[in-house]
């Protein structure tokens, strides 16, 4: 009996063979960190107890922390200069390091919403036997438009896909999915309470929602997903993936513009790296705290090189030009504030 049809730790389920196969699926999470993390247990089950976790050095921290929860081999980060996985620093690693190898790849890296190349990637784990888990938190959202899918080529390959639609997709927290290729990894989830899904109740037809998750009495989580889902549509949700990645070129083409400013790169998905021009590292993060602490306006921040970045991440579908050249001034009076001692009129 290999991992997948002992059930995990919990009791065991009856023969799977006197039971349809279980349809691949979605399973519904806390966020990203918690698919991430299952991602995790269901590759670490499906290798048969331990799986080494490579990843880009771009890649959520939740990747990193789930392997040490899990208690996996430390695992190896493959460094990203350019912000993005390289197909031939991966398959390096692949070569040098012993299996059983679990890839993770990013579709929307945090910092700044770039995407691995995922079919050089997912070519590479095949020809390595490596399982693929794509973290799209963030980019998973893409799929709603058809202007934009496109750039998840490859998506379809990965054994696991981590998405979180608290991001694009316009929930409230919490809004994670898993979704899984392969309906037996799902069995190392396995899990028998007779009050939840006693065989007989299985039988006559009742959704067995136990091995599913590794909570309990959270089925009401996918409503607000499922109204969302109905109300809009794909097409619904598109539009506002389409409306947000416009914005988001908009303000960085205001930010090219603007002589007082820097621009780290035209957005992929819908994130803006930005800084006043010659500001110390210190005033940049000086200025974002001030205007978070004015109540004024909230910016990420981000390293993605040796300078720190003010980051904007563009979600809100209603955003217009107006609110964007707002943005601007802002930061350009909490600068000038801070730096001159004025503010500029
Ligand atoms: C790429 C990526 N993965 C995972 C996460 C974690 O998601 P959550 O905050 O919903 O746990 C984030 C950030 O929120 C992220 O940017």
């Amino acid at each position: 009996m290999d991992a997948r049809e002992s059930g995990g730790t919990g009791a065991p389920r009856r023969a799977a063979a006197s039971r349809p196969p279980e349809p691949p699926g979605s399973l519904i999470t806390t966020g990203g960190t918690e698919s991430n993390q299952l991602a995790l247990l269901l590759a670490r089950e499906a290798c048969g107890g331990s799986v080494r976790l490579v990843c880009g050095a771009n890649a959520h921290h939740s990747l990193a922390r789930a392997a040490w929860l899990l208690g996996l081999p430390e695992p190896v980060r493959v460094p990203t200069p350019a912000g993005t996985l390289d197909p031939g620093a991966l398959d390096e690693a692949l070569t040098r390091l012993p299996g059983p190898l679990l890839v993770a790849a990013t579709a929307g890296t945090t910092d700044a919403g770039l995407i691995d190349p995922l079919p050089e990637i997912a070519a590479r784990c095949a020809a390595h036997g490596a399982r693929l888990h794509i973290d799209a938190a963030y980019g998973g959202g893409l799929l709603f438009s058809d202007r934009h899918r496109a750039a998840l080529t490859g998506l379809d390959a990965a054994d696991t896909v981590t998405l979180d639609l608290h991001k694009l997709g316009w929930q409230p927290v919490a809004a994670g999915l898993l979704a899984v290729k392969d309906p037996r990894d799902l069995t190392a989830l396995g899990q028998r309470a007779d009050y939840l899904n006693a065989d007989d109740d299985t039988d006559a037809g009742l959704p067995d929602l136990l091995g599913r998750s590794l909570r309990t009495t959270r089925r009401p989580d996918v409503l607000k997903l499922a109204v969302t889902l109905k109300t809009l549509g794909r097409t619904g949700l598109g539009t506002l993936v389409d409306q947000v990645c416009a914005t988001a070129r908009e303000f960085a083409a205001l930010v090219d513009r603007h002589p007082g400013f820097d621009l780290y790169a035209r957005p992929v998905i819908s994130t803006v790296l930005f800084r006043p021009t010659g500001a110390t590292d210190d005033t940049v993060a000086a200025v974002r705290r001030a205007l978070l602490t004015d109540g004024r306006a909230v910016l990420g921040r981000a390293r993605p090189d040796a300078r720190l970045w003010l980051k904007a991440t563009l979600l809100n579908p209603a955003t217009g030009p107006d609110d964007l050249t707002a943005l601007l001034h802002l930061v350009t009076a909490r600068h000038a504030t801070l730096v001159e001692g004025h503010t500029p009129r």
